[in-house]
């Protein structure tokens, strides 16, 4: 098998932005000096860019100031700095019913503290009403964490709406935007959002290993920084800075990666959000459509292209999907994660539990024709 087809981008996209691996061998070699701390020129120079980097994210999410853009080294490490920094004793927070351990792991930890969640109840296709929230919070409720759409099914949740019902009630949003950014606009500002997460190796289209979060003034206020160390500031108090996004960024950040990540987001401004997107869901109508024509196989979450992304999942109830996504792999070079995809409440709302789906993730770089030679590998496996 010559041919090889990646549809794994819900786990990472590949191939990355064009300029990722050039900017980040181009700084390695001439000097990946270190910022905030040198004051030598190389590292002035770096340290502006790292700046512009920030600015991109502020822009790409609407935020108001590009200092409230924080680097971590990825998502998870955000959702952790948000949930374990916020939470105190008594707390209780809702989430969606489609949650990536990410989140779910860390709030099942509070538990023992008297730290407690609710879910939103989802539909089948993985819908989430807004109206449904408003009669989940309670006098203790504190924030809803939320992501913007399903790693598992693609289905987008209602932002929006549900930021609205923060606002009214004075709850903190947060959003995980995982698997969206990059493949449709985020308004922090419009979305009330407080807490918006983000990662760069997905849509974003840089490296691994470099993430990070935008925080809202008001969420700032009363979020405690998990990770105390040196930040290059105010280096005579043993406190950390109150200062952002220093008061966030102890300890050397990933400089490679935050060049990476800066050739990516150039990328994205150069190519536009929407002729991306587009793409995408020419990529998934195509695939949906082609799909029916296979009756072993069922679609979780949404079977119309509305308010999704190019995420999609199949079930084959009659076979092991394991050896579905194996036989692909070997016969025909298609590449997807098959599995659990670290979110079993989402699995358990889809009704794809314990077996779990074959997930095909496309990105802008695939093509009709690949989505025509896995189709036709599918025909061939069931003979149809
Ligand atoms: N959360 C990533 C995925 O969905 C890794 O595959």
């Amino acid at each position: 098998m010559e041919q090889k087809i990646y549809f794994d981008n819900g786990s990472t996209s590949w191939p990355k932005a064009p300029g990722v691996a050039s900017s980040m061998s181009k700084l390695l070699e001439s000097g990946a000096f270190n910022i905030n701390r040198g004051n030598y020129e190389g590292a002035y120079e770096l340290e502006s860019q790292v700046l512009l980097t920030r600015m991109q994210l502020a822009k790409l999410f609407h935020a108001p100031d590009s200092r409230c853009v924080v680097f971590t080294p990825g998502i998870t490490y955000s959702l952790n700095y948000l949930i374990k920094g916020l939470l105190k004793p008594g707390d209780h927070v809702l989430v969606s019913s489609l949650e990536h351990n990410a989140v779910m792991r860390p709030l099942e930890q509070l538990t023992l503290q008297n730290i407690h969640y609710t879910m939103i109840p989802a539909e089948t296709d993985g819908t989430t009403h807004p109206e449904s929230v408003t009669k989940l919070i309670r006098h203790n409720t504190k924030a809803v964490i939320m992501l913007h759409a399903s790693n598992v099914c693609g289905t987008i949740l209602p932002i929006r709406e549900i930021g609205d019902i923060c606002r009214r009630h004075h709850l903190f949003f947060a959003v995980d935007t995982a698997q969206s950014a990059g493949s449709v606009d985020i308004d922090m500002q419009k979305c009330n959002i407080d807490f918006l997460a983000f990662t760069g190796h997905k849509g974003l289209l840089g490296p691994q290993g470099i993430g990070g979060f935008l925080v809202s003034e008001a969420l700032n206020h009363d979020l405690t920084p998990l990770i105390a160390g040196g930040t290059g500031s105010q280096s005579d108090s043993l406190l950390m800075p109150d200062h952002l996004p220093d008061k966030y960024e102890s300890g050397t950040l990933n400089l490679p990666g935050i060049i990476g990540l800066h050739a990516a987001l150039t990328y994205l401004e150069e190519t536009g959000i929407p002729a991306i997107h587009q793409k995408k869901m020419d990529l998934t109508r195509h695939f949906l459509e082609n799909i029916q024509a296979i009756p072993q196989a069922h679609i979780a979450g949404k079977k119309t292209l509305q308010d999704r992304l190019s995420v999609v999942s199949l079930d084959f109830p009659e076979y092991d999907n394991a050896q579905i996504a194996f036989a692909l792999e070997q016969d025909y070079g298609i590449m997807t994660r098959v599995g659990l995809h670290c979110a079993p409440m989402a699995h358990q709302a889809l009704h794809t539990m314990p077996q779990g789906t074959v997930r095909f993730a496309f990105s802008h770089f695939n093509t009709i024709e690949e989505i025509d030679h896995c189709i036709a590998g599918l025909r061939e496996l069931f003979s149809v």
